[in-house]
């Protein structure tokens, strides 16, 4: 049997995980969830407790709920951590996106200067997780949800023993999409897919054994729907497509339409607010609708949420683990090699082998030169703001924003961390 620990059990895409256990309990015997939040989060998570107890009251299965404040307890004895949990909030991630945008760089909660923030609040507290992991449940798999995803797995891969496996909701969509497009079944269609976590790329697609690579730049340069909820659609320019030869994530906009996501970014932030603020509403209705005591399902307005397939990908992945599938999964875990253009100890999102023992990535092989540099200058900025975040190193921060593709100065990068600094205050201890 199975013990789950929850960590940010408040999330509103706590429903969609419940959902994903239900419909695998013949698979995966989960016999006790425990819910774990802080003081903030209390209203949130009460009301998902509540609808977790009639979702699996409705489907008939039998298994033991909890949700406290108790952190070691939740971890204690535990087969799985899933960390889902966001420091400082959603107010936190709209100082995120709005600092940056401020200088005229992107805003971003993951990319860029965003994305560093969240970096450096998350960090102190995933590594104090692992600290009661590596006590309390040492066999433990931790499946790190929390975004930056890989940037964050890969500090505790750096700084702890937990056995750790970093995860996103981009490679499954990719994977939707594209056999949308192609009009085949998910199962039916192959991606080599590597890169680093919001960077990844498929660098073939393969139907029954046949190279359909270009066909699908075809379509997406055609306009073919290729994006998720909270990235605007910025079409794709064909011939760029042809050139670059590989399929991009939708979170390569930021990187290669800078100019165009920018300006989009900006018009948002001046109409209906910043996507943060855009998902405060968003919240605020789906707990209102999760509160209704007649609601025993996931609803179906979670949809417009951008964490689409999260469940899939989560619970697939236990599945492997458990049942020691041996199936191929797109994950975060350390290079050891795939990537020869990668340090060993730098986390790649990569096509994987996941059984028993965890995931192995597939060798990619030396990334194509007009790859290559981008991925090595965003790992540039990810391993220093693990140092810095972990240190609370200032110069490791400065020259992490400075190696961001998306800082173009470094007098912004300073303006940026300062304010970055000052506005987080409360959340950053080791600065
Ligand atoms: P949210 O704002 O609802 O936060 C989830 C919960 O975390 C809240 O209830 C909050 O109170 C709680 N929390 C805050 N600090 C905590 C702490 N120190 N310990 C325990 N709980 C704490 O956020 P959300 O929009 O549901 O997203 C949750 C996280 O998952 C974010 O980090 C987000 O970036 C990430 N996410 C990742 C993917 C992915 O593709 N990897 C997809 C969706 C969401
Ligand atoms: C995508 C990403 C996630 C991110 C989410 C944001 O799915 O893969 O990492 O957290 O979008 O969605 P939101 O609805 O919070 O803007
Ligand atoms: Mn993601």
């Amino acid at each position: 049997a199975l013990k789950l620990a929850i960590i940010g059990g408040g999330s509103s895409y706590t429903p969609e995980l419940v959902e994903g256990i239900i419909n695998r309990i013949e698979r995966l015997p989960v016999r006790e969830i425990h819910f774990v939040d802080v003081e903030s989060g209390r209203e949130k998570m009460a009301i998902i407790e509540a609808l977790t107890r009639r979702m699996i009251a409705r489907a008939g299965v039998e298994i033991d709920i909890k949700a406290s404040f108790d952190r070691r307890a939740a971890i204690t004895g535990a087969d799985f951590v899933l960390t889902q949990f966001r420091v400082g909030g959603l107010q936190a991630r709209a100082n995120d996106e709005r600092i940056p945008l401020k200088y005229g760089v992107i805003g971003q909660e993951t990319t860029g200067p965003g994305g560093f923030a969240k970096a450096l609040r998350t960090i102190p507290v995933i590594l104090d997780i692992c600290r009661d992991i590596e006590e309390l449940a040492p066999d433990a798999w931790l499946l790190n949800f929390t975004n930056p995803a890989g940037l964050v797995t890969e500090a505790v891969n750096k700084f702890t023993k937990v056995k750790a496996i970093g995860l996103c909701n981009v490679p499954v969509s990719m994977r939707m999409m594209i056999a949308e497009m192609m009009e085949c079944t998910p199962e039916e269609l192959s991606l080599e897919c590597a890169g680093l976590n919001h960077l990844l790329w498929a660098h073939r697609a393969w139907i029954d054994g046949k190279d359909v690579t270009d066909e699908v730049l075809q379509k997406v340069g055609d306009g073919a729907t290729y994006t998720m909820k909270n990235i605007s659609e910025e079409p794709w320019d064909p011939e760029f497509l042809k050139a670059l030869g590989a399929i991009p994530c939708p979170y390569h906009r930021y990187f290669y339409q800078t100019d165009a996501m920018l300006a989009e970014e900006k018009a948002a932030a001046e109409s209906q607010g910043t996507r943060a603020e855009q998902v405060m509403e968003t919240e605020q209705s789906l707990f209102e609708l999760y509160k209704d005591e007649s609601l025993a399902t996931k609803p179906t307005e979670l949809e417009s949420r951008g964490g689409a397939y999260y469940s899939d990908a989560s619970l697939n992945l236990i599945d492997s683990i458990y049942n020691d599938l041996k199936s191929l999964h797109v994950v975060n875990v350390a290079n050891n090699g795939a990537i020869p253009n990668l340090p060993d100890d730098a986390v790649i999102e990569c096509s994987a082998v996941v059984g028993g023992w965890g995931a192995r990535p597939l060798a990619v092989g030396t990334l194509p030169v007009a790859i290559s540099g981008l991925v090595a200058q965003v790992k540039a900025y990810e391993q220093l703001t693990v140092e810095a975040a972990v240190h609370g190193d200032y110069d490791k921060g400065l020259m992490a924003l400075a190696c961001n593709p998306l800082v173009p100065d470094i007098s912004k990068a300073k303006l940026i961390f300062d304010d970055i600094l000052k506005i987080n205050h409360d959340y950053l201890p080791q600065f």
